[in-house]
This record gives structure tokens, sequence and C-alpha cells, in this order.
């Protein structure tokens, strides 16, 4: 498996094969965050298909109370594994890296949001990897639905931080061929 930052090609191959639900493309609005420098995106491949992403934003939560309460803390947002590949260690290893990119930048932790209580797997990976809760949060996010109708979403959330070091994250591998 190889982890690549998305480059303007990409961004059709994730909507072919890791569809955004909604007429609004979530990999578009990445790829455009990150060429403004807010963000890194990042794409997992396997055999020259995409697999999973992540989204490092830089700035951090766009949630002000998670900002206001971790300060310079980038976010690890988007994650998201394709589901027939799930559990054989690509968020794992899209998570490693993305703390390895905050590191190199300097960086002192890192954070990411999980479902108040409606995503208890993730959360138990999170917590394995580190990631302590911090605050509690109302995600809020729009899309455009396939009708054109738009939809604003809060989510209740609880985001979780991790104090990172200046050693590199071991990269333990992944279990996936
Ligand atoms: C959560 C997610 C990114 C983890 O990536 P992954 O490659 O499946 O995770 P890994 O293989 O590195 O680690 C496995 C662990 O992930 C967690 N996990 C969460 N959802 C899972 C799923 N649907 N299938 C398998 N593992 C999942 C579990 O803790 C699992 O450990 P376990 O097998 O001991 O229960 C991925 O499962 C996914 O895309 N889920 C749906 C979208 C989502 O929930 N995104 C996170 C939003 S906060």
């Amino acid at each position: 498996m190889l982890i690549t930052q998305c480059q303007q090609a990409d961004v059709a191959l994730l909507e072919e094969h890791l569809p955004s639900p909604s007429r609004t493309s979530f990999h578009a609005q990445r790829f455009a965050r990150q060429g403004v420098g807010t963000s890194t995106y990042l794409v997992a491949w396997l055999a020259d298909r995409p697999v999973a992403n992540a989204e490092i934003r830089w700035n951090g939560c766009a949630a002000t109370e998670v900002r206001q309460a971790v300060p310079n803390c980038p976010e690890i947002n988007g994650l998201s594994v394709t589901e027939p590949l799930r559990g054989g260690g690509i968020g794992t290893a899209l998570i490693r890296h993305a703390e390895r990119l905050a590191v190199e930048r300097g960086v002192q932790r890192i954070g990411l949001g999980v479902d108040d209580d409606g995503n208890p797997r993730a959360a138990a990976l999170y917590a394995r990897l580190g990631y302590r809760p911090v605050v509690r949060y109302l995600d809020r996010w729009s899309y455009t639905a396939h009708d054109g109708e738009v939809h604003d979403i809060e989510d209740p959330c609880v985001f979780l931080a991790k104090e990172l070091t200046s050693a590199p994250t071991p990269d333990l591998g992944v279990r996936v061929q």
C-alpha cells in the first residue's frame, strides 16, 4: 500500500472509487483546501486504485470551541477506508502518516473528531493509537444532495488529541497486501 498527497488527476479517481454521497464533491473541496495550503489531502492506494483518504487540516478543527480548547492543533478529518478493506490496517497507516507529517512541521499535537457515542469502533481505534478526549462540540457541515437541496448538518462529536514526540512514529506496516 502506498500513501501519497492528492494530485489534481486523483480527484476524479477518488470520486469514482470512493464516491461522495452527494452532489458536493468532498474530494474536490479537500483538494482545493490543499491548493491554498491549509490542508494536506492524503490518498492510500492499492494497485493504482485509491482505497482510503484523510485530510490534515493544518489550521485545526473548523469548530471554534475546539480551537479555543486546543489551540494550534491540526485535525485529521475525512478519514475513510473503502468498506471491503476496513480492519486491514489502512486507517492506522493513514493516521501514522499524518502524525509523521505533523512532526516534520514541528507540530506538537494533532487531533480528530469522532461521533459522540455513534462510532465506538473508530473511537476504540483512536484510543489505542493514543488519542484522548478533549472537548465535546457540534460538527457543523453542509452538502448539496443529488436533488439540489442543501442540507445543513450538526453532529455531536468529541474532539480527541494526541501529543506528538519529535521521534518519528514507527510505521508498523499494514496487513493488507
Ligand atoms: C474508522 C476507519 C477509518 C478505520 O480504518 P481501518 O482501516 O478500518 O482501521 P484499522 O484496520 O487500521 O484498525 C482496525 C480498527 O478500526 C476500528 N474500526 C472502526 N470501524 C471499523 C470497521 N467498519 N471495520 C473494521 N474496523 C473498524 C476498530 O477499532 C478496528 O479494530 P478491531 O478490528 O480490533 O475492532 C474505517 O473503518 C472507516 O472508514 N470506517 C467508516 C468511516 C468512519 O467511521 N470514519 C471515521 C470517522 S471518525
